[in-house]
C-alpha cells in the first residue's frame, strides 16, 4: 500500500507562529513537528505497536486513524510518555520527549486520554486548573494568572457555566470536554486527544474539531485519535492510518482517505465525494 511522503508542510499561519514561539522549558525546538521513529512496544511478548514511523507536522492537525485494537491508544501513550517504547525515539522538534523528565514534557505535551474518569472530588475549575502545576514552582498555588486561563478555557469548551459542578457529576461529554480545557491550559506545544470527539453531540464535535484548527493555526502541533473518517477529512491537514500496530499509509487527507486504503484497512467500500461548500472530501460508506 502507498504511503505519500509525510513532509508536507503545515497550512495557513500556523507553522510560522510555531516558529516564532519558544516553550517555557527551552527544551524543544519550536516550528518542527513530531518525528516516531521506528517505535515498537509490546506487553507480555505480544506486539502491539510494531515498528511505527510517523509525523505529525508543527501547525497542522493530524488524524490518527485505524480500526479498533490497531494500535492508537497505544501509540498515543507511548508518544505521551505514559508508557516507554521498547524501541525508538519519538522527538517534538528534534528533542527526545522519551528520556525527558515528567514536568518539563508536561510544559511541552498535552494528553486527553480516552476515558478519562476520575473519582477524586474535583470541580471542574480544579481539574482545569490541574492543566497549570506544570508551569508553576512546586509549593505555589493557583495565581490570578492561572484561575483566569482556567476560566477562559472552560468558556472555550462552552463549559464556563459548569465551572463549579462536581467533575463526577458531569455527562461523558461535559466531562471530555472539561479534559480538553485542562489540556488547552498546559499550553502544550504537542496536543494528544484520543478520540476527542467520542461523547460528544454532532455540534460539539464540530466545535471541537474547530477549536483544534484554531489551536493548530496558532502553532500547537495537534494528534488526534478519530474514528469518525468524515470528521477526519473535513478538520485533518494530514492522517496516519494504522492496521495492526503498523502504519499503513500516512499523507494528506486527500492521498490516504481513498477507497483502495480505507478497503484494505477496514474492509468497508467507500467511495469519496466533494463538500459541496467546503470542497474537503466526503466519504460515502458501504
Ligand atoms: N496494557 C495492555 N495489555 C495487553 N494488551 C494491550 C494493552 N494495551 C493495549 N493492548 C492491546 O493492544 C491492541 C491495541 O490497543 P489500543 O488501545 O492501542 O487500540 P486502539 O487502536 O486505540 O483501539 P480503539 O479504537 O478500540 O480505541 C489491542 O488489541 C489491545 O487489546
Ligand atoms: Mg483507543
Amino acid at each position: 500500500m502507498s504511503a505519500p511522503s509525510t513532509d508536507r508542510r503545515a497550512r495557513g499561519a500556523g507553522a510560522a507562529r510555531g516558529a516564532d514561539a519558544l516553550d517555557r522549558s527551552g527544551a524543544a525546538q519550536p516550528g518542527a513537528g513530531l518525528a516516531v521513529e521506528r517505535v515498537r512496544w509490546s506487553v507480555d511478548g505480544t506486539l502491539i505497536v510494531d515498528g511505527v514511523d510517523c509525523t505529525a507536522p508543527p501547525g497542522a492537525v493530524t488524524g490518527l486513524l485505524g480500526p479498533n485494537g490497531s494500535g492508537k491508544s497505544s501509540l498515543l501513550r507511548l508518544v505521551a510518555g505514559v508508557t516507554r517504547p521498547d524501541d525508538g525515539t519519538v522527538r517534538l522538534g528534534g528533542t527526545d520527549l522519551v528520556s525527558m523528565a515528567r514536568r518539563p514534557r508536561a510544559r511541552v505535551v498535552a494528553f486527553v486520554e480516552q476515558d478519562s474518569s476520575t473519582d477524586l472530588p474535583l470541580t471542574a475549575l480544579d481539574a482545569v486548573l490541574l492543566g497549570r502545576i506544570p508551569h508553576r514552582s512546586l509549593l505555589a498555588g493557583d495565581g490570578a494568572d492561572d484561575l483566569r486561563l482556567a476560566q477562559d478555557a472552560l468558556a472555550r469548551v462552552g463549559m464556563a457555566a459548569f465551572a463549579g459542578r462536581d467533575l463526577g457529576s458531569l455527562s461523558g461529554g461535559e466531562r471530555q470536554r472539561v479534559h480538553m480545557a485542562r489540556a488547552l491550559v498546559q499550553e502544550p506545544r504537542l496536543l494528544l486527544l484520543d478520540e476527542p470527539t467520542n461523547h460528544l453531540d454532532i455540534a460539539a464535535q464540530l466545535a471541537t474539531m474547530d477549536l483544534v484548527r484554531t489551536l493548530a493555526a496558532d502553532g500547537v502541533t495537534v494528534l488526534a485519535a478519530l474514528h469518525d473518517l468524515n470528521l477526519a477529512a473535513g478538520a485533518c491537514d494530514h492522517v496516519v492510518m494504522l492496521s495492526g500496530g503498523r502504519v499503513v499509509a500516512a499523507g494528506p487527507v486527500e492521498q490516504v482517505l481513498v477507497p483502495d486504503v480505507v478497503e484494505a484497512v477496514y474492509g468497508v467500500r467507500c467511495e469519496v465525494l466533494r463538500h459541496p461548500r467546503t470542497g474537503r472530501p466526503v466519504l460515502v460508506l458501504g
